[in-house]
């Protein structure tokens, strides 16, 4: 049979990941496939999709800017796809186009690693209402969390998120993070928030209860400012890394016909090289 081929599609794309964690776990389980790396500007997207199949590709990944152009370009969504808004992986079923979303998946699944029990742990405050903020939150909904509230610089995207989700998900400005943190027991930061220094939107952990657990999308660096001060506080923590380990877990074994583990050697790899080993 012919070798299984895959891909990560972006622009840019070269400072992707995904081809050292799906490279890895080709090579830990002994499979004959490769994943590379294509940049595809926007402009050339649509005609990349369509020449997926003659190419031979079982499928691949899609990030950012083409998240929004693969939801609208595929023939066939997954619920967690259609929720979201975005498709960030592809494979074909009969010759059919597929578009699915694992990043909520990735979430979740990180959390069950690090912080077994935390769909438990309601009410959760969500900060930011992007992309990656709504793949959180659908998340949070599937996991049966029943009060959300999500907080952003800009009401109005908060808003548009809470309707979108419906009853249980509220939206509030950045002035009202106090108040909510008093009785949380999850606070989750999506926004690139103490990043660049200059954020308008702060959360401070010291308010939240004794059980809260915080967690943090970004990865880089592996301990936010957020994370860091949840510590500092002596609350749970859990950095972003494992959701982007986490997320390549579906497409894998859709491709390469096997479910890979998350296992510290992955981690330790992908750390080093965020540390720049
Ligand atoms: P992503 O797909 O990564 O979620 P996005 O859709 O651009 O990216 O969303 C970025 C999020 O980070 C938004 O919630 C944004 O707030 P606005 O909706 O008000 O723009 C938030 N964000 C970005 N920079 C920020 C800053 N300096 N302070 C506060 N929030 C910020």
């Amino acid at each position: 049979m012919a070798e299984a081929k895959a891909f990560v599609t972006g622009h840019p794309i070269a400072h992707s990941r995904s081809p050292k964690i799906h490279g890895y776990w080709l090579k830990t389980y002994g499979i004959d496939g490769s994943y590379q790396a294509i940049d595809v500007a926007p402009a050339d997207f649509a005609a990349f999709l369509k020449s997926l199949g003659e190419d031979g590709y079982r499928g691949g990944n899609v990030t950012i800017p083409h998240k929004e152009a693969a939801f609208a370009g595929v023939a066939r969504r997954d619920h967690a796809a259609d929720e979201i808004g975005a498709v960030n992986t592809l494979w074909f079923e009969d010759g059919v186009l597929w578009g699915g979303n694992t990043d909520g998946y990735g979430f979740a699944a990180n959390l069950d690693q690090y912080a077994p029990g935390w769909a438990a742990n309601g009410p959760a405050v969500v900060l930011g209402a992007g992309g990656a903020s709504r793949a959180v939150i659908h998340a949070l909904k599937e996991r049966g969390i029943k009060d959300v509230r999500i907080v952003n610089r800009t009401l109005a995207r908060a808003e548009e998120l809470s309707r979108h989700f419906g009853p249980g998900v509220s939206a509030y400005s950045a002035g009202a993070v106090g108040e909510l943190l008093a009785d949380a027991g999850l606070l989750i930061n999506t926004t690139a928030l103490g990043m660049h220094g200059d954020a308008t939107l702060s959360a401070d952990p010291a308010g939240l209860p004794d059980h809260a657990i915080v967690t943090d999308i970004v990865y880089v660096p592996l301990e936010t400012p957020l994370l860091a001060a949840a510590r500092a506080r002596g609350l749970k923590t859990v950095d972003g890394l494992g959701m982007l380990l986490h997320q390549a877990v579906p497409g894998f074994e859709r491709w390469f016909g096997r479910k890979p583990e998350v296992k510290p050697e992955l981690r330790r790899m992908i750390v080093a090289d965020i540390e720049g080993h």
